[in-house]
């Protein structure tokens, strides 16, 4: 069998060794957004540290859990820190937290992540729902033999971030009364920010916000037929925008600040879909 797929099925039977959990949504938790986790109905944490094969989160400010539990009755499983290509894993490692959750029975995939805009119509503290995606210098989670057991060789992606679930972030912005922005996200490698040229590079692409995560996670659910959605924290203008450099205390701090509308926001969502 091949390798990817059996460090996964490793995971996912370490992990139902430990729980008999079914989670309808999962979450991937950002930058700064991770206490959202400790707020909601708790029933299991499992530490990344205890299962089997998994690759542990390094960044200060991830916690390193998952967090089975419910938000207004709809079971979810949380990532609370998630794997970064820039930490050195491998890519496959990098998409593993995201497939386990599909595998444990989550359908649904919401994203977010903290990201510089690129956009001059953004501002810090802006939310912004990804209608669509571009890498660069990253690799495809999908390169290397393909898992059959999970999805196509060759997956469209005319469509990753669900129209459904994109009228219904929107539907529940609105309603919240939180402004949302909507944009292309871009991932590049990180660990460095962005040049200036890049962040240009960004916008002539026709990106509009930017960061080092996300993409690859959406591309690795959207193959095994999970339904994905995201949404951007724009916590700083990206590289160049501003007489400001960048720094990452920044962004956990603009994060910090509008925290509690991205909270309502995410728990508005996943009670909705
Ligand atoms: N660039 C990349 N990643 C980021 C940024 C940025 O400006 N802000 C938050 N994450």
């Amino acid at each position: 069998m091949n390798e990817v797929y059996n460090k996964l099925m490793t995971c996912v039977e370490s992990i139902k060794k430990k729980i008999d959990f079914q989670p309808e949504v999962a979450l991937i938790l950002g930058s700064g957004l991770g206490d959202y986790a400790d707020e909601i109905q708790i029933e299991q944490t499992i530490a990344y540290t205890e299962i089997e094969g998994f690759p542990t989160s390094t960044v200060a400010g991830h916690k390193g859990r998952f967090v089975f539990g419910y938000v207004n009755q709809v079971p979810v499983v949380i990532m609370q820190g998630r794997v970064h290509f820039y930490e050195g894993y491998p890519m496959s490692d990098v998409v593993l937290p995201t497939r386990l959750m599909g595998m444990l029975g989550a359908k649904k995939l919401i994203l977010t992540n903290a990201a510089g805009g690129v956009n001059f119509e953004f501002q810090p503290g802006d939310f912004m729902m990804i209608t669509d995606h571009i890498t660069t210098g990253v690799p495809s989670p999908l390169i290397g033999p393909n898992l059959d057991e999970l999805g196509a060789r060759f997956p469209d992606m005319s469509e990753v971030y669900s129209k459904r679930m994109r009228d219904i972030i929107r539907k529940t912005a609105e309603e919240l009364q939180i402004k949302l922005q909507e944009g292309v996200y871009v991932q590049f490698t990180g660990p460095s920010y962005e040049t200036p040229a890049e962040v240009r590079l960004c916008r002539a692409m026709g990106g509009d916000a930017v960061g080092m995560s996300t993409a690859c996670e959406a591309m690795a659910a959207h193959h095994m037929g999970m339904e994905v959605c995201g949404i951007s924290c724009i916590t700083n203008l990206a590289a160049g925008m501003s007489k400001e450099q960048l720094n990452h205390k920044e962004v956990q701090e603009t994060a910090d600040r509008v925290a509690k509308q991205f909270k309502e926001l995410v728990t508005g969502v996943i009670t909705r879909i």
